[in-house]
């Protein structure tokens, strides 16, 4: 028996809906199958997509609580649904990169595979209406989105989880190359890594295999119609739960 009751669907996204529960410290979140791509030009649906990001962020999530960094994350529900904290998203989208991928090597001449050191952070504008933008400083000062302290507590903060992150994948044989994480403040004003980290959020690079085709575990296969998305999102679940404990159930 769960120990809350679903309330009204409050947004629903590309991957996510996310509901209203009759608790107001609670929100309950359903990882969905749909895949999408290049805000949303390419669509299809992956049986097992959702179930498989819900459980990998749920064990990234805890492993970065247990390390001190703050989430939105409290537990799961069976095989798609996430408990989380009600989080005020804000509107940034933040990527921290450690090699050179994806939209990096397509807007400036850097080679895919270059490793980025220190790791490269940008900011773009969560919008879709507007394509996702990337923010420069100038823009951002004037949106206003975070005061200068905020900006700066949410670097450090994803900076953190970077360090933790590619630690732990590089444990199970996995490079991150990149990532994108949101974070948002909780009604008591605590900022907290929101949404979720997966690898429709992440790039994950095989350490063990050269073709520079067949090492991706990531949505890029979905990108780049390579095949095999869930496969290797499978792959990615079974490394990380080698190392991390079976997601806390909720209720
Ligand atoms: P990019 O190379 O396309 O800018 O992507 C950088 C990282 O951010 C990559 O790991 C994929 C992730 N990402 C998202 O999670 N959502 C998005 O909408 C985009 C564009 C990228
Ligand atoms: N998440 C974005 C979309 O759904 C872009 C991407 O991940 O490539 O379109």
């Amino acid at each position: 028996m769960s120990a809350y009751s679903l309330g009204a669907l409050l947004y629903e996204g590309k991957a996510k809906r996310v509901f209203a529960t009759d608790q107001a410290d609670l929100v309950a979140v359903e990882y969905k199958d749909d895949a999408t791509a290049f805000n949303a030009l390419k669509k299809a649906q992956l049986a097992g997509k959702g179930e498989l990001n819900c459980r990998i962020s749920a064990l990234l999530f805890e492993h970065l609580a247990a390390r001190g960094v703050p989430t939105h994350y409290l537990g799961v529900d069976g095989a798609t649904w996430m408990l989380v904290k009600p989080v005020k998203v804000i509107p940034i989208e933040v990527v921290i990169r450690n090699v050179a991928a994806g939209s990096l090597c397509k807007q400036m001449p850097i080679e895919q595979g270059t490793v980025l050191e220190p790791p490269l952070l940008d900011l773009y504008y969560k919008d879709d209406a507007y394509g996702d933008p990337l923010l420069t400083e100038a823009r951002l000062e004037r949106l206003a989105l975070v005061t200068p302290e905020q900006r700066q507590a949410i670097e450090a903060l994803a900076r953190q989880v970077n360090r933790e992150l590619a630690s732990l994948f590089l444990g199970v044989g996995l490079q991150l190359v990149d990532f994108k994480i949101e974070l948002g403040f909780t009604a008591s004003g605590e900022l907290v890594v929101a949404d979720e980290i997966s690898p429709d959020t992440c790039r994950l690079w095989d350490v063990s295999v050269s073709d520079v085709q067949q090492r991706i575990l990531d949505k890029d296969r979905f990108r780049q119609d390579l095949g095999g998305v869930v496969e290797a999102y499978g792959e990615v679940f079974k490394r990380v739960q080698g190392v991390c404990p079976e997601p806390r159930v909720y209720g």
